[in-house]
């Protein structure tokens, strides 16, 4: 069983500044590996469960190959299913959201599905054999609600619980009352052409944000630091820069951003970012809190998706202040975007290395080294041939193949 938060300090120490070796980043059985033991093996932020605030509403997530539906019961009770039609596995809902009266019918044959997940019926059901209602019916998946937070896992591993490895941080949270947070639109969704590490190599570092993000820089500077992955967990703050203002949208944010008299003065000046291992941010500003994750479609395929929720009393002042941050937040993900691009580019380049990376970039180093702690075969420097990367993988967790050596 992979110890999925033994963050693996035992690394030589020439390899502390190194990032994942290139191949890591195209080759399609790594991914697949990725699919399974990062993604579906690790809890996912499907959503809130004040996106589904009756009966009936439900959202639906697709994740690394799996499908999943998100639903609240006529007894109020949210749970996660497969969202995979028992007759021949459709969609049984085909929207990103939406509400279903008091059934899901399977828009293939017209299966109709209980609110809780068993069968009501199938369409002619006559020509069927008897159709048990539980066994028959939707497959549930795990699922934990972590401050109004609903996070599904596919595959019941070794990592501790939400709850758990979040409670370091939970102290701080409490007061943003993420229970009681509204959606302000539907889940947003962005596909981007590179590997889905790129993507989250540039979010985990602040370092650029000096040369590559001015209107951050302008808003908090050097005030910015990172605190890196740590047992699944990572966390990144920013405190409004007195002299902000070269940027219209950060001039007029700051002028009313930290109005907010139901936070805590320390935290009316903050922009705070809370990192759960693999591929997620929950970022919290005195105005709004918003989260971002990266799901794989292919090698050189990323989902970006994400959701935006304000207060459950939002006066106006706090409307045009979340307006004018996701003015900044669209800025930087353009941004981010052309860097993930670059960076993605750069691995299959003969003149690429590696990452030599600086003190500023632990965040980058400890994720990486969060996945070489599940995945050991990418501490190889060398490309394996693709049909032993898996083989290679279970060995090395086994112990029967040595780290670093294995491929020369
Ligand atoms: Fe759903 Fe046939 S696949 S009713």
């Amino acid at each position: 069983m992979n110890t999925h938060e033994n963050i693996g300090g035992h690394l030589p120490k020439d390899w502390d500044r190194k990032g994942l070796p290139a191949w890591t980043y195209h080759s399609p059985a790594m991914l697949e590996l990725e699919k399974q033991e990062l993604f579906r093996s690790h809890w996912q932020l499907a959503g809130h469960v004040n996106d589904v605030p009756r009966a009936g509403d439900f959202f639906t997530v697709d994740i690394a190959d799996e499908r999943a539906i998100i639903m609240r019961g006529e007894d109020g009770v949210v749970r996660a299913f497969h969202n995979l039609c028992r007759h021949r596995g459709s969609r049984v809902a085909a929207e990103k959201s939406g509400h279903c009266k008091n059934a899901l019918v399977c828009p293939f044959h017209g299966w109709v599905y209980n609110l809780d997940g068993t069968l009501r019926g199938a369409a002619r059901p006559q020509s069927f054999g008897p159709l048990d209602k539980t066994e028959f019916g939707l497959k549930p998946i795990e699922l934990e609600i972590w401050m109004g937070f609903v996070f599904i896992r596919y595959l019941t591993g070794a990592q501790r619980s939400v709850a758990e490895m979040m409670s370091v941080y939970a102290p701080e949270l409490t007061e943003y009352q993420l229970e009681d947070i509204l959606p302000t639109t539907s889940f947003t969704d962005m596909e981007i052409a590179v590997n889905w590490k790129s993507v989250r190599d540039v979010d985990n570092e602040g370092y650029h944000v000096a040369m590559a993000h001015p209107a951050l820089q302008d808003l908090y500077g050097s005030t910015y630091y990172d605190l890196p992955y740590l047992n699944g967990v990572s966390r990144s703050l920013g405190r409004f820069n007195p002299h902000a203002g070269r940027c219209w949208s950060v001039r007029n944010y700051v002028a009313i951003a930290d109005r907010q008299p139901w936070l805590s003065e320390d935290k009316r000046n903050l922009w705070g970012y809370y990192g759960l291992f693999p591929n997620l941010v929950i970022a919290v500003t005195p105005e709004s809190v918003q989260f971002y994750q990266e799901f794989p479609l292919g090698v050189d395929r990323t989902l970006i998706r994400g959701a935006v929720y304000r207060r459950p009393e939002e006066s106006r002042v706090q409307r045009v202040a979340r307006y004018l941050a996701r003015r900044i937040d669209r800025e930087t993900y353009k941004e981010d975007i052309q860097l993930s691009i670059w960076s993605n580019e750069s691995m299959k380049s003969s003149a690429f290395d590696s990452f030599h990376l600086s003190d500023l970039e632990r965040g980058v180093r400890s994720h990486h080294d969060h996945i070489r702690a599940v995945l050991p075969v990418t501490t190889l420097v060398q490309r394996p041939p693709e049909d032993r990367i898996a083989a290679l993988n279970d060995a090395m967790w086994e112990g029967e193949t040595e780290p670093h050596t294995a491929v020369a």
